[in-house]
Protein backbone atom coordinates (compact mmCIF):
# COMPACT_ATOMS: atom_id res chain seq x y z
CA UNK A 1 0.00 0.00 0.00
CA UNK A 2 2.39 2.13 -0.62
CA UNK A 3 1.61 5.92 -2.14
CA UNK A 4 0.06 6.47 -5.45
CA UNK A 5 2.49 6.66 -8.23
CA UNK A 6 3.12 9.65 -10.71
CA UNK A 7 2.65 9.85 -14.28
CA UNK A 8 5.69 11.64 -16.45
CA UNK A 9 3.85 14.65 -15.73
CA UNK A 10 4.47 14.88 -12.39
CA UNK A 11 0.35 14.00 -11.75
CA UNK A 12 -0.92 11.74 -9.36
CA UNK A 13 -2.14 8.98 -11.29
CA UNK A 14 -4.17 7.49 -8.10
CA UNK A 15 -3.79 3.83 -8.70
CA UNK A 16 -4.54 3.85 -5.21
CA UNK A 17 -8.50 3.90 -5.49
CA UNK A 18 -8.53 5.52 -1.52
CA UNK A 19 -6.64 8.14 -2.55
CA UNK A 20 -7.86 9.17 -5.82
CA UNK A 21 -8.73 12.57 -5.50
CA UNK A 22 -12.72 13.83 -6.35
CA UNK A 23 -14.13 10.89 -8.45
CA UNK A 24 -16.32 8.08 -8.30
CA UNK A 25 -20.45 8.18 -8.70
CA UNK A 26 -21.20 9.54 -5.51
CA UNK A 27 -20.44 12.73 -3.33
CA UNK A 28 -19.15 11.82 -0.23
CA UNK A 29 -17.51 13.34 3.22
CA UNK A 30 -13.94 13.10 3.51
CA UNK A 31 -14.74 9.88 5.19
CA UNK A 32 -15.86 8.41 1.95
CA UNK A 33 -19.39 8.55 3.72
CA UNK A 34 -22.10 9.50 0.95
CA UNK A 35 -24.05 12.37 0.55
CA UNK A 36 -27.78 13.12 -0.24
CA UNK A 37 -27.78 17.05 -0.08
CA UNK A 38 -24.67 19.01 -0.12
CA UNK A 39 -27.02 22.45 -0.38
CA UNK A 40 -28.66 22.67 2.82
CA UNK A 41 -26.89 22.54 6.70
CA UNK A 42 -29.14 20.78 8.86
CA UNK A 43 -31.72 22.60 11.20
CA UNK A 44 -34.33 22.69 13.72
CA UNK A 45 -37.15 22.93 11.29
CA UNK A 46 -37.00 24.79 7.94
CA UNK A 47 -36.56 28.12 9.36
CA UNK A 48 -34.60 26.91 12.54
CA UNK A 49 -32.00 27.41 13.63
CA UNK A 50 -28.93 25.55 12.45
CA UNK A 51 -27.66 22.51 14.21
CA UNK A 52 -23.91 21.93 15.82
CA UNK A 53 -24.40 17.92 15.10
CA UNK A 54 -24.18 19.06 11.49
CA UNK A 55 -20.84 16.50 10.80
CA UNK A 56 -20.96 17.77 6.91
CA UNK A 57 -21.71 21.44 7.10
CA UNK A 58 -18.74 21.83 9.75
CA UNK A 59 -16.56 19.21 7.28
CA UNK A 60 -16.84 21.47 4.31
CA UNK A 61 -16.35 25.02 5.92
CA UNK A 62 -13.79 23.68 8.10
CA UNK A 63 -11.55 22.34 4.62
CA UNK A 64 -12.76 25.51 3.11
CA UNK A 65 -11.62 27.66 6.36
CA UNK A 66 -7.89 26.21 6.01
CA UNK A 67 -7.78 26.15 2.15
CA UNK A 68 -5.03 28.80 1.55
CA UNK A 69 -0.78 28.17 2.93
CA UNK A 70 1.64 30.74 3.20
CA UNK A 71 2.81 32.76 -0.16
CA UNK A 72 6.17 32.04 -0.53
CA UNK A 73 8.41 35.24 0.70
CA UNK A 74 9.61 35.83 -2.66
CA UNK A 75 8.54 34.42 -5.91
CA UNK A 76 5.21 34.66 -4.73
CA UNK A 77 3.58 34.84 -8.23
CA UNK A 78 4.29 32.23 -10.63
CA UNK A 79 3.41 30.09 -13.52
CA UNK A 80 4.27 27.01 -14.32
CA UNK A 81 4.74 23.37 -16.71
CA UNK A 82 5.75 20.47 -17.84
CA UNK A 83 8.13 19.23 -19.90
CA UNK A 84 10.72 16.99 -21.07
CA UNK A 85 14.65 17.88 -21.13
CA UNK A 86 16.77 15.68 -23.85
CA UNK A 87 20.53 15.57 -23.17
CA UNK A 88 22.59 16.06 -26.06
CA UNK A 89 25.74 13.85 -24.62
CA UNK A 90 28.41 17.00 -25.19
CA UNK A 91 28.49 17.31 -21.26
CA UNK A 92 29.19 13.90 -20.48
CA UNK A 93 33.30 14.45 -20.00
CA UNK A 94 32.79 17.11 -17.50
CA UNK A 95 29.90 15.92 -15.70
CA UNK A 96 28.40 11.95 -15.25
CA UNK A 97 25.14 13.40 -14.06
CA UNK A 98 23.01 10.60 -16.55
CA UNK A 99 20.52 12.91 -17.79
CA UNK A 100 22.58 14.64 -19.52
CA UNK A 101 24.20 11.87 -21.71
CA UNK A 102 23.07 11.66 -25.22
CA UNK A 103 19.36 11.20 -25.84
CA UNK A 104 18.52 10.60 -22.17
CA UNK A 105 14.60 12.21 -21.73
CA UNK A 106 14.34 13.26 -18.26
CA UNK A 107 10.57 14.67 -16.86
CA UNK A 108 10.99 18.45 -16.29
CA UNK A 109 8.56 20.91 -14.17
CA UNK A 110 9.43 24.73 -14.84
CA UNK A 111 8.19 27.61 -12.21
CA UNK A 112 8.33 31.09 -13.66
CA UNK A 113 7.93 34.19 -11.52
CA UNK A 114 8.47 37.44 -10.25
CA UNK A 115 10.31 38.28 -7.60
CA UNK A 116 8.85 40.74 -5.27
CA UNK A 117 4.75 40.77 -6.34
CA UNK A 118 2.13 38.52 -4.37
CA UNK A 119 0.38 35.65 -5.19
CA UNK A 120 -2.36 38.18 -6.82
CA UNK A 121 -0.22 40.69 -8.47
CA UNK A 122 0.49 41.57 -12.09
CA UNK A 123 2.57 39.64 -14.64
CA UNK A 124 4.15 42.66 -16.51
CA UNK A 125 6.08 44.31 -14.09
CA UNK A 126 10.31 46.03 -14.14
CA UNK A 127 11.68 42.86 -11.51
CA UNK A 128 13.78 39.99 -11.94
CA UNK A 129 12.22 36.65 -12.94
CA UNK A 130 12.79 33.64 -11.57
CA UNK A 131 13.41 30.33 -13.70
CA UNK A 132 13.24 27.47 -11.87
CA UNK A 133 13.41 23.99 -13.40
CA UNK A 134 12.80 20.57 -11.23
CA UNK A 135 14.67 17.88 -13.24
CA UNK A 136 13.31 13.96 -11.69
CA UNK A 137 16.13 12.73 -13.00
CA UNK A 138 16.99 8.63 -12.84
CA UNK A 139 19.21 9.52 -9.84
CA UNK A 140 16.91 11.48 -7.93
CA UNK A 141 15.90 15.30 -8.18
CA UNK A 142 18.26 18.15 -9.65
CA UNK A 143 16.66 21.61 -9.10
CA UNK A 144 17.95 24.67 -11.04
CA UNK A 145 16.80 27.31 -9.39
CA UNK A 146 17.88 29.74 -11.37
CA UNK A 147 16.41 33.88 -12.56
CA UNK A 148 15.86 35.26 -15.78
CA UNK A 149 19.33 37.73 -15.01
CA UNK A 150 22.52 36.41 -14.61
CA UNK A 151 23.64 38.50 -11.72
CA UNK A 152 21.98 39.05 -7.90
CA UNK A 153 21.90 42.72 -5.93
CA UNK A 154 23.85 40.70 -2.90
CA UNK A 155 27.16 38.89 -2.68
CA UNK A 156 26.37 37.29 0.89
CA UNK A 157 22.81 35.39 1.57
CA UNK A 158 23.13 37.40 5.16
CA UNK A 159 22.14 40.33 3.16
CA UNK A 160 19.06 38.63 1.92
CA UNK A 161 16.74 39.37 4.38
CA UNK A 162 17.58 43.11 4.16
CA UNK A 163 17.18 43.77 0.15
CA UNK A 164 13.83 42.18 0.38
CA UNK A 165 12.66 44.16 3.14
CA UNK A 166 13.98 47.28 1.25
CA UNK A 167 12.49 45.84 -1.73
CA UNK A 168 8.76 44.39 -1.10
CA UNK A 169 6.40 46.99 -0.07
CA UNK A 170 6.76 49.58 2.46
CA UNK A 171 5.65 48.56 6.16
CA UNK A 172 3.12 51.25 6.71
CA UNK A 173 1.36 52.04 3.60
CA UNK A 174 2.02 48.25 1.67
CA UNK A 175 3.10 50.00 -1.25
CA UNK A 176 4.31 49.74 -4.07
CA UNK A 177 4.82 45.83 -4.72
CA UNK A 178 7.29 45.80 -7.88
CA UNK A 179 11.14 46.41 -8.45
CA UNK A 180 10.58 50.73 -7.79
CA UNK A 181 9.89 49.70 -4.16
CA UNK A 182 11.25 53.58 -4.54
CA UNK A 183 12.94 54.87 -1.04
CA UNK A 184 13.74 51.51 0.81
CA UNK A 185 14.46 49.83 -2.53
CA UNK A 186 17.00 53.05 -4.22
CA UNK A 187 18.68 53.77 -0.36
CA UNK A 188 19.47 49.87 -0.22
CA UNK A 189 20.82 49.94 -3.87
CA UNK A 190 22.99 52.83 -3.59
CA UNK A 191 24.50 52.38 -0.46
CA UNK A 192 24.99 48.61 -1.09
CA UNK A 193 27.02 49.64 -4.78
CA UNK A 194 27.25 45.51 -5.62
CA UNK A 195 23.46 45.30 -6.47
CA UNK A 196 24.65 48.63 -9.28
CA UNK A 197 25.02 45.15 -11.51
CA UNK A 198 21.65 43.54 -11.09
CA UNK A 199 20.01 46.90 -11.34
CA UNK A 200 20.95 48.56 -14.38
CA UNK A 201 19.86 45.06 -15.94
CA UNK A 202 16.39 45.60 -14.05
CA UNK A 203 16.23 49.13 -15.66
CA UNK A 204 17.29 47.57 -18.78
CA UNK A 205 14.57 45.89 -21.50
CA UNK A 206 15.65 42.86 -19.67
CA UNK A 207 13.10 43.84 -16.64
CA UNK A 208 10.09 43.75 -18.49
CA UNK A 209 9.96 40.43 -20.62
CA UNK A 210 8.11 39.80 -23.89
CA UNK A 211 7.01 36.31 -22.38
CA UNK A 212 7.94 33.68 -20.21
CA UNK A 213 8.67 32.26 -23.65
CA UNK A 214 11.21 34.15 -24.53
CA UNK A 215 13.54 34.79 -21.50
CA UNK A 216 16.77 33.26 -20.78
CA UNK A 217 17.50 31.69 -17.80
CA UNK A 218 21.07 31.68 -15.49
CA UNK A 219 21.68 29.61 -12.39
CA UNK A 220 23.54 32.70 -11.55
CA UNK A 221 26.29 30.84 -9.54
CA UNK A 222 29.35 29.00 -10.52
CA UNK A 223 28.58 25.15 -10.58
CA UNK A 224 31.30 22.65 -9.76
CA UNK A 225 30.73 19.35 -12.36
CA UNK A 226 32.57 16.02 -11.54
CA UNK A 227 33.20 13.41 -14.20
CA UNK A 228 33.71 9.59 -14.34
CA UNK A 229 37.00 10.05 -13.18
CA UNK A 230 36.48 12.03 -10.45
CA UNK A 231 37.49 15.39 -12.51
CA UNK A 232 36.03 18.83 -12.00
CA UNK A 233 35.24 22.13 -13.96
CA UNK A 234 33.77 24.91 -13.19
CA UNK A 235 30.39 25.85 -15.00
CA UNK A 236 27.81 28.35 -15.40
CA UNK A 237 24.33 27.13 -16.97
CA UNK A 238 22.38 29.36 -19.18
CA UNK A 239 19.31 28.80 -20.78
CA UNK A 240 19.05 30.16 -24.10
CA UNK A 241 15.16 30.40 -25.60
CA UNK A 242 14.62 29.40 -28.97
CA UNK A 243 12.26 32.18 -29.96
CA UNK A 244 14.93 34.53 -28.72
CA UNK A 245 14.86 36.96 -26.14
CA UNK A 246 12.13 39.64 -26.33
CA UNK A 247 11.24 42.60 -24.11
CA UNK A 248 7.95 45.18 -23.39
CA UNK A 249 8.88 48.57 -23.87
CA UNK A 250 7.66 50.58 -20.82
CA UNK A 251 4.21 51.97 -22.26
CA UNK A 252 3.39 47.99 -23.83
CA UNK A 253 3.98 46.75 -19.78
CA UNK A 254 1.72 49.70 -18.54
CA UNK A 255 -1.46 48.36 -20.91
CA UNK A 256 -1.16 44.56 -20.59
CA UNK A 257 -1.07 45.21 -16.78
CA UNK A 258 -4.38 47.10 -16.90
CA UNK A 259 -5.98 45.07 -19.93
CA UNK A 260 -4.73 41.63 -18.91
CA UNK A 261 -2.73 41.44 -15.64
CA UNK A 262 -2.37 37.95 -16.07
CA UNK A 263 -0.75 38.42 -19.40
CA UNK A 264 2.83 36.44 -18.89
CA UNK A 265 0.94 33.49 -17.64
CA UNK A 266 -1.71 33.80 -19.98
CA UNK A 267 0.76 33.70 -23.02
CA UNK A 268 2.46 30.83 -21.72
CA UNK A 269 -0.89 28.00 -20.83
CA UNK A 270 -2.54 29.36 -23.99
CA UNK A 271 0.79 28.41 -26.55
CA UNK A 272 1.22 24.61 -24.13
CA UNK A 273 -2.15 24.23 -25.34
CA UNK A 274 -2.20 25.37 -28.74
CA UNK A 275 0.85 23.08 -29.08
CA UNK A 276 3.66 25.78 -29.65
CA UNK A 277 6.12 24.33 -27.06
CA UNK A 278 8.43 26.88 -25.58
CA UNK A 279 11.82 25.29 -25.92
CA UNK A 280 15.31 26.39 -24.32
CA UNK A 281 18.78 24.69 -24.84
CA UNK A 282 20.54 24.57 -21.81
CA UNK A 283 24.45 25.64 -21.84
CA UNK A 284 27.14 26.04 -19.78
CA UNK A 285 30.44 28.05 -20.07
CA UNK A 286 33.16 25.98 -18.39
CA UNK A 287 36.04 27.37 -16.35
CA UNK A 288 39.34 25.25 -14.86
CA UNK A 289 38.48 24.62 -11.07
CA UNK A 290 41.77 25.99 -10.22
CA UNK A 291 42.44 27.05 -6.31
CA UNK A 292 41.63 30.74 -7.15
CA UNK A 293 38.65 30.15 -8.34
CA UNK A 294 38.95 33.51 -10.92
CA UNK A 295 38.70 33.20 -14.83
CA UNK A 296 40.30 35.90 -16.60
CA UNK A 297 40.61 37.76 -13.42
CA UNK A 298 36.66 37.55 -12.75
CA UNK A 299 35.67 36.15 -9.24
CA UNK A 300 33.62 33.26 -10.25
CA UNK A 301 32.68 32.84 -6.83
CA UNK A 302 31.36 36.64 -6.82
CA UNK A 303 27.64 36.57 -7.88
CA UNK A 304 27.37 39.79 -9.08
CA UNK A 305 29.69 38.89 -11.99
CA UNK A 306 29.41 37.34 -15.32
CA UNK A 307 31.85 36.13 -17.49
CA UNK A 308 31.26 37.71 -20.81
CA UNK A 309 30.87 34.93 -23.84
CA UNK A 310 33.50 36.60 -25.62
CA UNK A 311 35.95 35.11 -22.97
CA UNK A 312 33.94 31.56 -22.57
CA UNK A 313 31.31 30.43 -25.23
CA UNK A 314 28.68 28.96 -23.94
CA UNK A 315 28.08 25.34 -25.32
CA UNK A 316 24.55 23.51 -25.48
CA UNK A 317 24.24 20.51 -23.50
CA UNK A 318 20.62 19.36 -24.13
CA UNK A 319 16.96 20.88 -25.06
CA UNK A 320 14.31 20.99 -22.92
CA UNK A 321 10.42 21.54 -24.46
CA UNK A 322 7.61 22.68 -22.04
CA UNK A 323 4.71 20.21 -23.70
CA UNK A 324 2.13 20.20 -20.68
CA UNK A 325 0.33 22.70 -18.15
CA UNK A 326 -0.48 22.01 -15.21
CA UNK A 327 -3.91 20.15 -14.22
CA UNK A 328 -4.32 21.64 -11.05
CA UNK A 329 -2.54 25.19 -9.71
CA UNK A 330 -2.49 24.51 -5.97
CA UNK A 331 -1.15 20.55 -6.16
CA UNK A 332 1.81 21.55 -8.87
CA UNK A 333 2.66 25.31 -9.41
CA UNK A 334 1.70 26.51 -5.71
CA UNK A 335 3.11 23.27 -3.91
CA UNK A 336 6.60 22.56 -5.64
CA UNK A 337 9.16 22.81 -3.90
CA UNK A 338 12.77 23.93 -4.85
CA UNK A 339 15.96 23.59 -3.13
CA UNK A 340 19.46 24.66 -4.43
CA UNK A 341 20.53 21.33 -2.71
CA UNK A 342 18.86 19.34 -4.08
CA UNK A 343 21.70 17.11 -6.63
CA UNK A 344 22.56 14.24 -8.50
CA UNK A 345 26.22 12.75 -8.84
CA UNK A 346 28.24 14.55 -11.41
CA UNK A 347 26.62 18.55 -9.72
CA UNK A 348 27.78 20.18 -6.96
CA UNK A 349 28.35 22.96 -4.92
CA UNK A 350 31.09 26.12 -5.10
CA UNK A 351 32.20 28.62 -1.78
CA UNK A 352 29.84 31.44 -3.17
CA UNK A 353 28.60 32.67 0.14
CA UNK A 354 25.22 33.97 -1.58
CA UNK A 355 24.99 30.23 -3.08
CA UNK A 356 25.86 28.38 0.54
CA UNK A 357 22.88 30.58 1.62
CA UNK A 358 20.36 29.28 -0.27
CA UNK A 359 21.56 25.65 0.83
CA UNK A 360 20.14 26.64 4.01
CA UNK A 361 16.97 29.26 3.48
CA UNK A 362 14.81 26.63 0.82
CA UNK A 363 14.32 23.95 3.14
CA UNK A 364 14.21 25.84 5.90
CA UNK A 365 11.42 28.13 4.85
CA UNK A 366 9.48 25.15 2.88
CA UNK A 367 9.12 23.93 6.45
CA UNK A 368 6.54 26.60 7.57
CA UNK A 369 5.01 26.78 3.93
CA UNK A 370 4.04 23.52 3.06
CA UNK A 371 3.75 22.39 6.78
CA UNK A 372 6.18 20.43 8.14
CA UNK A 373 9.35 18.14 6.65
CA UNK A 374 7.20 15.24 4.79
CA UNK A 375 6.86 17.84 0.85
CA UNK A 376 8.88 15.63 -0.75
CA UNK A 377 6.33 13.67 -0.38
CA UNK A 378 3.82 15.23 -2.38
CA UNK A 379 3.14 14.50 -5.69
CA UNK A 380 4.76 17.62 -7.53
CA UNK A 381 7.74 16.90 -6.04
CA UNK A 382 8.24 13.33 -5.35
CA UNK A 383 11.06 12.10 -6.71
CA UNK A 384 11.27 9.39 -10.23
CA UNK A 385 14.07 7.81 -8.60
CA UNK A 386 13.45 4.84 -5.74
CA UNK A 387 13.72 5.67 -2.14
CA UNK A 388 15.22 4.45 1.00
CA UNK A 389 15.82 7.07 3.24
CA UNK A 390 15.88 6.43 7.17
CA UNK A 391 13.57 9.63 7.65
CA UNK A 392 10.63 8.61 9.92
CA UNK A 393 7.14 10.31 10.76
CA UNK A 394 6.64 14.14 11.02
CA UNK A 395 3.82 16.20 9.92
CA UNK A 396 1.76 15.20 7.07
CA UNK A 397 3.76 11.60 7.00
CA UNK A 398 1.85 9.19 4.11
CA UNK A 399 4.13 6.42 3.64
CA UNK A 400 4.17 3.33 6.21
CA UNK A 401 7.16 2.85 7.28
CA UNK A 402 7.96 -1.09 7.95
CA UNK A 403 10.60 -2.16 10.07
CA UNK A 404 11.85 -1.62 13.48
CA UNK A 405 15.20 -0.42 12.82
CA UNK A 406 15.80 3.19 11.38
CA UNK A 407 19.29 3.34 11.41
CA UNK A 408 22.31 1.67 9.70
CA UNK A 409 23.81 -1.06 9.90
CA UNK A 410 21.74 -2.75 11.80
CA UNK A 411 21.00 -6.26 12.40
CA UNK A 412 17.00 -6.22 13.14
CA UNK A 413 15.65 -5.87 9.55
CA UNK A 414 16.11 -7.93 6.73
CA UNK A 415 16.02 -4.77 4.48
CA UNK A 416 18.41 -2.53 6.25
CA UNK A 417 19.43 0.49 3.57
CA UNK A 418 22.71 -0.25 1.75
CA UNK A 419 24.58 2.77 0.85
CA UNK A 420 25.96 3.43 -2.83
CA UNK A 421 29.09 3.17 -3.84
CA UNK A 422 31.09 6.20 -4.85
CA UNK A 423 30.58 5.69 -8.70
CA UNK A 424 26.77 5.83 -8.24
CA UNK A 425 26.56 8.52 -5.29
CA UNK A 426 25.86 11.80 -4.87
CA UNK A 427 27.22 14.49 -2.75
CA UNK A 428 31.04 13.14 -3.56
CA UNK A 429 33.02 16.03 -2.22
CA UNK A 430 35.67 17.11 -4.29
CA UNK A 431 38.36 17.52 -1.98
CA UNK A 432 39.01 21.47 -2.96
CA UNK A 433 41.76 23.20 -0.44
CA UNK A 434 40.09 25.47 2.14
CA UNK A 435 42.28 28.56 1.27
CA UNK A 436 42.17 30.06 5.09
CA UNK A 437 41.72 28.51 8.16
CA UNK A 438 40.95 31.39 9.78
CA UNK A 439 37.43 32.69 10.84
CA UNK A 440 36.78 35.83 9.44
CA UNK A 441 33.36 37.93 8.06
CA UNK A 442 34.69 39.38 5.54
CA UNK A 443 35.09 39.44 1.93
CA UNK A 444 37.32 38.64 -0.51
CA UNK A 445 39.13 41.78 -2.33
CA UNK A 446 37.93 40.93 -5.79
CA UNK A 447 34.31 41.41 -4.84
CA UNK A 448 34.56 45.30 -4.28
CA UNK A 449 34.50 46.00 -7.36
CA UNK A 450 31.09 46.75 -7.77
CA UNK A 451 30.93 48.91 -10.67
CA UNK A 452 33.33 47.57 -13.87
CA UNK A 453 30.76 45.45 -14.91
CA UNK A 454 27.65 47.62 -14.78
CA UNK A 455 29.64 50.27 -17.21
CA UNK A 456 30.33 46.95 -19.47
CA UNK A 457 26.61 46.29 -19.66
CA UNK A 458 25.92 49.56 -20.18
CA UNK A 459 28.67 50.31 -23.00
CA UNK A 460 27.56 47.15 -25.10
CA UNK A 461 23.78 48.76 -25.40
CA UNK A 462 22.27 49.99 -28.18
CA UNK A 463 21.44 53.66 -28.74
CA UNK A 464 17.69 52.47 -28.15
CA UNK A 465 17.98 50.21 -25.36
CA UNK A 466 20.12 52.97 -23.65
CA UNK A 467 17.28 55.25 -23.59
CA UNK A 468 15.02 52.98 -22.25
CA UNK A 469 17.52 52.59 -19.47
CA UNK A 470 17.75 56.49 -18.65
CA UNK A 471 13.94 56.47 -19.13
CA UNK A 472 13.43 53.69 -16.56
CA UNK A 473 16.01 55.74 -13.86
CA UNK A 474 14.43 58.72 -14.31
CA UNK A 475 11.08 56.99 -13.48
CA UNK A 476 11.70 54.85 -10.65
CA UNK A 477 14.28 57.27 -9.12
CA UNK A 478 11.71 59.89 -9.50
CA UNK A 479 9.69 58.24 -7.33
CA UNK A 480 11.48 58.40 -4.32
CA UNK A 481 10.70 61.36 -2.09
CA UNK A 482 13.81 61.54 -0.49
CA UNK A 483 16.28 64.25 -2.04
CA UNK A 484 19.27 62.50 -0.74
CA UNK A 485 18.06 59.16 -2.08
CA UNK A 486 17.92 60.58 -5.53
CA UNK A 487 21.10 62.45 -5.02
CA UNK A 488 23.24 58.94 -4.33
CA UNK A 489 20.99 57.04 -7.07
CA UNK A 490 22.86 59.70 -9.51
CA UNK A 491 26.78 59.42 -7.96
CA UNK A 492 26.42 55.60 -8.67
CA UNK A 493 25.12 56.25 -12.25
CA UNK A 494 28.50 58.62 -12.58
CA UNK A 495 30.20 55.82 -11.26
CA UNK A 496 29.03 53.61 -14.34
CA UNK A 497 28.86 56.02 -17.23
CA UNK A 498 28.88 59.98 -17.30
CA UNK A 499 26.62 60.61 -20.11
CA UNK A 500 23.94 58.19 -18.24
CA UNK A 501 24.38 59.89 -15.41
CA UNK A 502 23.74 63.47 -17.11
CA UNK A 503 21.13 62.46 -18.90
CA UNK A 504 19.39 61.04 -15.67
CA UNK A 505 19.99 64.24 -13.54
CA UNK A 506 18.28 66.45 -16.30
CA UNK A 507 15.33 63.94 -16.46
CA UNK A 508 15.59 64.14 -12.20
CA UNK A 509 16.46 68.09 -12.85
CA UNK A 510 19.56 67.88 -10.57
CA UNK A 511 22.99 68.30 -11.72
CA UNK A 512 25.07 65.48 -12.42
CA UNK A 513 27.50 64.54 -10.07
CA UNK A 514 31.32 63.93 -10.89
CA UNK A 515 32.27 59.93 -10.26
CA UNK A 516 33.99 59.83 -7.14
CA UNK A 517 36.34 57.57 -8.35
CA UNK A 518 38.05 57.15 -12.15
CA UNK A 519 35.82 54.75 -14.42
CA UNK A 520 36.78 51.22 -14.15
CA UNK A 521 37.99 49.77 -17.27
CA UNK A 522 35.45 47.03 -18.17
CA UNK A 523 37.48 45.23 -20.11
CA UNK A 524 38.83 42.45 -18.87
CA UNK A 525 42.13 42.18 -21.14
CA UNK A 526 42.10 37.93 -21.48
CA UNK A 527 45.03 36.99 -22.76
CA UNK A 528 43.35 36.58 -26.42
CA UNK A 529 45.15 33.33 -26.40
CA UNK A 530 43.04 31.63 -24.21
CA UNK A 531 39.58 32.80 -25.83
CA UNK A 532 38.20 29.96 -27.09
CA UNK A 533 40.33 27.96 -25.81
CA UNK A 534 38.66 26.52 -22.10
CA UNK A 535 35.73 24.89 -23.83
CA UNK A 536 36.85 20.50 -22.80
CA UNK A 537 33.48 19.47 -23.88
CA UNK A 538 34.65 18.54 -27.78
C1 LIG B 1 12.51 31.40 -4.11
C2 LIG B 1 16.01 32.20 -7.33
C3 LIG B 1 18.84 34.03 -3.89
C4 LIG B 1 15.64 32.53 -0.65
C5 LIG B 1 13.21 31.49 -5.29
C6 LIG B 1 12.70 31.13 -6.56
C7 LIG B 1 13.68 31.32 -7.47
C8 LIG B 1 14.81 31.85 -6.76
C9 LIG B 1 13.61 31.04 -8.95
C10 LIG B 1 11.29 30.64 -6.86
C11 LIG B 1 11.21 29.16 -6.80
C12 LIG B 1 9.83 28.71 -7.18
O1 LIG B 1 9.41 28.98 -8.31
O2 LIG B 1 9.15 28.09 -6.34
C13 LIG B 1 17.07 32.78 -6.68
C14 LIG B 1 18.32 33.14 -7.29
C15 LIG B 1 19.12 33.67 -6.32
C16 LIG B 1 18.36 33.63 -5.09
C17 LIG B 1 18.67 32.91 -8.74
C18 LIG B 1 20.52 34.18 -6.39
C19 LIG B 1 21.37 33.87 -7.32
C20 LIG B 1 18.25 33.71 -2.72
C21 LIG B 1 18.86 33.87 -1.44
C22 LIG B 1 17.97 33.42 -0.53
C23 LIG B 1 16.79 33.00 -1.23
C24 LIG B 1 20.27 34.42 -1.20
C25 LIG B 1 18.09 33.36 0.96
C26 LIG B 1 19.19 33.39 1.65
C27 LIG B 1 14.51 32.16 -1.31
C28 LIG B 1 13.31 31.74 -0.66
C29 LIG B 1 12.40 31.41 -1.66
C30 LIG B 1 13.07 31.64 -2.90
C31 LIG B 1 13.09 31.66 0.83
C32 LIG B 1 10.98 30.90 -1.49
C33 LIG B 1 11.04 29.40 -1.64
C34 LIG B 1 9.73 28.70 -1.35
O3 LIG B 1 8.89 29.23 -0.62
O4 LIG B 1 9.61 27.55 -1.83
N1 LIG B 1 14.52 31.94 -5.43
N2 LIG B 1 17.12 33.08 -5.34
N3 LIG B 1 17.00 33.17 -2.55
N4 LIG B 1 14.35 32.11 -2.66
FE1 LIG B 1 15.74 32.53 -4.00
Amino acid sequence: SGPETVSPTGQATGDNPARMAQSGPYLTTAQGARLYDSDHSLKAGPRGPVLLQDHHLREKITHFDHERIPERVVHARGAAAHGVFRGYGTASNISKAAFLAKDVETPVFVRFSTVLGSRGSADTVRDTRGFATKFYTEEGVFDLVGNNIPVFFIQDAIKFPDIVHAAKPHPDREIPQAQSAHDTFWDFVTLHTEATHHTLWNMSDRGIPRSLRMMEGFGVHTFRLVNAEGASTLVKFHWKPKLGVHSQVWEEAQMACGFDPDFHRRDLADAIEAGAFPQWELGVQTFPDNPEQMFEGIDLLDPTKIVPEELAPVRTIGLMTLNANPSNYFAETEQVAFHVGNMVPGVDVTNDPLMQGRLFSYVDTQLTRLGGPNFPQLPINRTHAPVNDMLRDGMHQTAVHRGVAPYRPNSLDAGCPFLAGEDTAAFIEVPVEVPESRKVRDAAASFDDHFSQARLFWLSMSPVEREHIVAAYTFELGKCYEQAVKERGLKSLARIDAQLCEQVATGLGLSAPAPEEPLADPRPSPALSQVGKVWPLD
